[in-house]
């Protein structure tokens, strides 16, 4: 049975949508159960667009696009890395590139929809990311790349039917669409904002080595029920010393983060196995060359925000 919350998402598509529709799907679990339920409430009139921005993990756009097949969602995947990369080319601040991605993606969709003469754009924004926006007359936390990154001015129509839910909200959902729901959150912006200073292709390629190696060993090493809510490498820009064999070395500090919460609005960090924690470390720095250190985040949100930027 169809439970009250999905039919009222599917009656906004309904209601909203008046012709054709493009989607924005990041493979995450807000803009993935977004995707299911617009399938349900509009069919083909809806096309999911999956962007690789450069700035995504291994193995991101071949999970995702295993997702569109086995759910029949009319998709189209587009790789657009050089367009973001360059756009991102010498950018430092957090809230700059944050505002680079939003208004990259939007110029992504809007060349994409007039391909399909569609007005609408459908976005799995949720409430957290639009009260960190600024949202609610608050301070901005920080410009999440689908509410405060968006232009001010943009030719398609904005659907947002999952604007008032939270992160349990939509982990229920997923659960009740079939989805995936040990996965964790992965943000729109992608390892952009886990890059602390500059963005390089060179630095995006050590992140994603980094995270995979993150994510394997806690999805791998840590039963499920103890598993942290989210988990995740940072790339800082910093260098320090080091010595491999014997000799010296002067590279790069990632550091791992984890986090427990329920909706993202706050969280503790996650308290690991110390010997768990030895094996990471080693195995980064083993097969990472460049990484010859790996720090820790023990720090609770608040006062941090779960990302780093
Ligand atoms: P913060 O860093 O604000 O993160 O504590 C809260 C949750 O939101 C994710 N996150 C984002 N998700 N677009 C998204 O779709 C964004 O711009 C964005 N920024 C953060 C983050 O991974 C965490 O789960």
């Amino acid at each position: 049975m169809t439970s009250n919350l999905l039919k009222s998402i599917i009656e906004k598509i309904q209601t909203n949508l008046n012709g054709r529709g493009i989607l924005a799907c990041s493979g995450g679990t807000d803009s993935s159960v977004l995707a299911v339920a617009s399938k349900m409430a509009a069919g083909n009139n809806i096309t999911a667009f999956f962007v690789d921005t450069g700035l995504i993990r291994e193995g991101e756009k071949k999970r995702v696009k295993e997702f569109f097949e086995k759910f029949e969602i009319n998709y189209k995947i587009i790789d657009s890395s050089d367009l973001f990369l360059g756009n991102l080319k010498g950018v430092t601040d957090p809230e700059l590139k944050r505002k680079l991605i939003g208004d990259t993606f939007i110029k992504v969709f809007e060349k994409e929809a007039i391909n399909l003469n569609a007005e609408y754009l459908l976005q799995g924004t949720i409430a957290p990311d639009w009260i960190e926006s600024g949202g609610k007359n608050r301070d901005v936390i920080k410009s999440h790349h689908n509410v405060g990154g968006l232009p001010e001015h943009m030719h398609l129509k904005l659907i947002e039917p999952m604007r008032d839910l939270y992160k349990d909200d939509v982990r229920e959902l997923s659960a009740e669409l079939g989805l995936d729901v040990s996965q964790q959150p992965f943000p729109g912006p992608g390892l952009a904002v886990r890059i602390i200073g500059e963005i390089t292709k060179e630095r995006v390629e050590v992140l994603k080595k980094v995270t995979s190696l993150v994510e394997e060993a806690i999805e791998n090493g840590i039963k499920s029920g103890n598993r942290p809510w989210q988990y995740f490498a940072v790339l800082l820009p910093v260098k320090t010393t080091g010595v491999h064999g014997d000799k010296r070395s002067y590279g790069d500090t990632v550091a791992i983060r984890a986090i427990d919460s329920t909706d993202a609005m706050t969280g503790t960090f996650h308290r690991f196995d110390w010997d768990f924690l030895e094996e990471l470390s080693t195995k980064i720095t083993n097969e990472v060359s460049t990484v010859n250190r790996v720090v820790l985040d023990i720090t609770d949100k608040p006062p941090a925000t779960i990302e780093w930027e």
